[in-house]
Formats: C-alpha cells, sequence, structure tokens
C-alpha cells in the first residue's frame, strides 16, 4: 500500500493503462478484462486489475491534470513496479485536419510548466513518447482503418485557458492538440526507465468548436482502449 494506493504488493500489473476518469477506469476493466479485480479506492481513484487475451493488466485512474497523475505514476512505478503506462484520455484538436474522433499519438509533449520543472530547471527537457509502444499503436490504428495522427502535442495545466496566443504559436508550430496529463507522464516515465504513451481521442476542436457528442463518447473510447491493449501486446 502507498499513500494514494490501497492495493497490496502483487497486485499491480507491469502493464497499466491510465484513464483520467476513475469511473472509465471501472467501465474499461470491466468490459475489455477477464476476472477484472478492484485493487484502489482511495479518494474514489478506482484502479482494477485483470487479464486481456491472457496478458494481466491494471486500469487506474490518473485523475485530472499533470499534478494528479504525477503521483498515480510515481507510485504504480516506484512501489509496484508498473514497466509499461499508456494514458488514455481526449484531447481538444488544434489543427484543422485533426477532426473529432480521430486518434493522436503524443510523440513529443509542448508544455509552459509541469510537475517535473522543478527537478529540470534550466533544462529544457523534451517529454517524448516510448517509440516501440507509438510504433505499435500506430500499427494497430492503421490495422484497424482508424483515422490517426502522431506528432507533438501541447500538455497545458488550465483547462480554461485565458492566452489565446498561446494556442496560436502552437497551431503554428504543428501543435496537434492539447491535453492535460502526457508531458509528466512521459517525464516520470523516463526518470525510472519505463515505457509510456499518451494515446488520445479528439472530443474538441479549439478551431471549429465541434465536439464529440454525449452518445459516442463510450464507444470512442471503449475502441481506444483496444488499441491501447494492442499497442501493449502486440
Ligand atoms: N481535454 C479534452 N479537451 C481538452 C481541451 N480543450 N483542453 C484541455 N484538455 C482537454
Amino acid at each position: 500500500m502507498t499513500i494514494h494506493i490501497g492495493a497490496e504488493q502483487g497486485q499491480i500489473a507491469e502493464t497499466v493503462l491510465m484513464p483520467g476518469d476513475p469511473l472509465r477506469a471501472k467501465w474499461a476493466a470491466q468490459t475489455f478484462l477477464t476476472d477484472a479485480v478492484c485493487v484502489n479506492q482511495v479518494r474514489g481513484m478506482l484502479g482494477y486489475t485483470g487479464t486481456w487475451r491472457g496478458n494481466r493488466v491494471t486500469i487506474h485512474g490518473s485523475g485530472m491534470g499533470m499534478a494528479s497523475l504525477s503521483i498515480y505514476a510515481n507510485e504504480l512505478i516506484r512501489d509496484f513496479g508498473a514497466k509499461t503506462l499508456i494514458r488514455v484520455g481526449s484531447a481538444g484538436a488544434m489543427q484543422q485536419d485533426v477532426g473529432i474522433r480521430d486518434i493522436v499519438l503524443g510523440q513529443a509533449c509542448t508544455t509552459l510548466t509541469m510537475p517535473s520543472r522543478g527537478i529540470f530547471r534550466e533544462i529544457n527537457f523534451a517529454p517524448c513518447a516510448d517509440f516501440g509502444l507509438l510504433h505499435a499503436a500506430y500499427t494497430a490504428a492503421q490495422a484497424r482503418g482508424v483515422r490517426t495522427h502522431v506528432g507533438n502535442i501541447y500538455s497545458s495545466d488550465v483547462f480554461y485557458d485565458e492566452r489565446p496566443d498561446l494556442n496560436e504559436i502552437m497551431q503554428r508550430h504543428g501543435v496537434l492538440c492539447v491535453e492535460m496529463e502526457a508531458a509528466e507522464l512521459y517525464a516520470v516515465a523516463a526518470r525510472h526507465g519505463v515505457r509510456a504513451l499518451a494515446m488520445l481521442t479528439i472530443s474538441d476542436h479549439l478551431l471549429t468548436h465541434d465536439a464529440l457528442p454525449a452518445q459516442d463518447r463510450e464507444q470512442s473510447f471503449g475502441d481506444m482502449i483496444e488499441l491501447a491493449l494492442q499497442a501493449a501486446f502486440p
């Protein structure tokens, strides 16, 4: 047990999928895993461990924002031995050719700041995905015929952003979408020599103001969970 994760040693798998929403972790585990067992519910942050095609998997919520994700990623890696962490989340598109429901694989992250900033200080560390996971996810997405983009993403500290000029600069530099967790996941994973990837479904569009209809969210999220499992166990 750790401060934030009530699991016993051995109850967390080496492969962990991390949605932001704990109830999505529960839904995904009950929908896609065999023999899913709840291994954490401290502060309502649900984690489940089960198997997918014979492979042990944990699906554990990260909460919203890098500060929250950082707590869970650190404990999952340092205290429970997680070796592969895949964020499965949503993002707002920042380019015209990135559409609602498209998948974005975060190859690298742009930030203004992140929890690990205090460690890097003058270093402009470039948080990037594990290439093996990225490649496996892209291959799986292509095989399913999913519209997929790979590139730079913006990990923001705020959802309600008062600085539209920042978005405009990022758009001009080809940043694909905005989300709120991946950069810190990549930094923590790099520090501990484990693999990480952020796989994102576009839920809203900053340029067109389109949004994924509520009734389509579960379907899109489920498709992404299957992709993440295929990437983890190619
Ligand atoms: N996640 C989904 N849409 C987002 C947005 N527009 N900004 C930040 N995070 C998001």
